[in-house]
């Protein structure tokens, strides 16, 4: 096989195994919630129970942004991926940004 193929495979293994029993998932969701307690905590209400740092009720709690009917995995990505005035820009990858994505999106009820 050539190389550049075997670079896919675990890829392509983490792929079907989140399509059968999803841990891959888990584990993008784990590492999203890690970003969101080291990057954006500062700011955000994370998960709806961590007490307040020195937040202003202008910004928008995780819980809240996952629980707007706009708020999609699509738009969180375009969201992240450019930069906001009153926030900062943290030059995310785009696996950070997906998997923040996830956590984001686990909160809705
Ligand atoms: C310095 C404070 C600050 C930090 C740190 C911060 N944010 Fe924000 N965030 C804001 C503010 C302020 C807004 C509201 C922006 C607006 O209304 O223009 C916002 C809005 C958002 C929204 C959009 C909600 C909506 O209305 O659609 C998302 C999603 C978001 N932040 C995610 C994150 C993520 C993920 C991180 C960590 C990687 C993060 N933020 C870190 C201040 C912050």
């Amino acid at each position: 096989m050539p190389r550049s193929m075997q670079r896919l495979v675990p890829l392509l293994f983490c792929a079907i195994l989140a399509a059968a029993t999803s841990p891959c998932l888990a584990q993008n969701r784990a590492n999203g919630e890690l970003i969101a307690k080291t990057w954006c905590a500062g700011c955000h209400d994370i998960d709806g129970i961590s007490p307040p740092f020195g937040r202003s009720d202008a910004i928008p709690s995780f819980p809240a942004v996952a629980n707007m009917s706009s708020t999609t995995a699509a738009s969180l990505r375009v969201f992240l991926s450019t930069p906001h005035a009153r926030m900062p820009d943290y030059n995310l990858t785009q696996r950070e940004i997906a998997d923040v994505s996830e956590y984001i999106l686990s909160l809705k009820k």
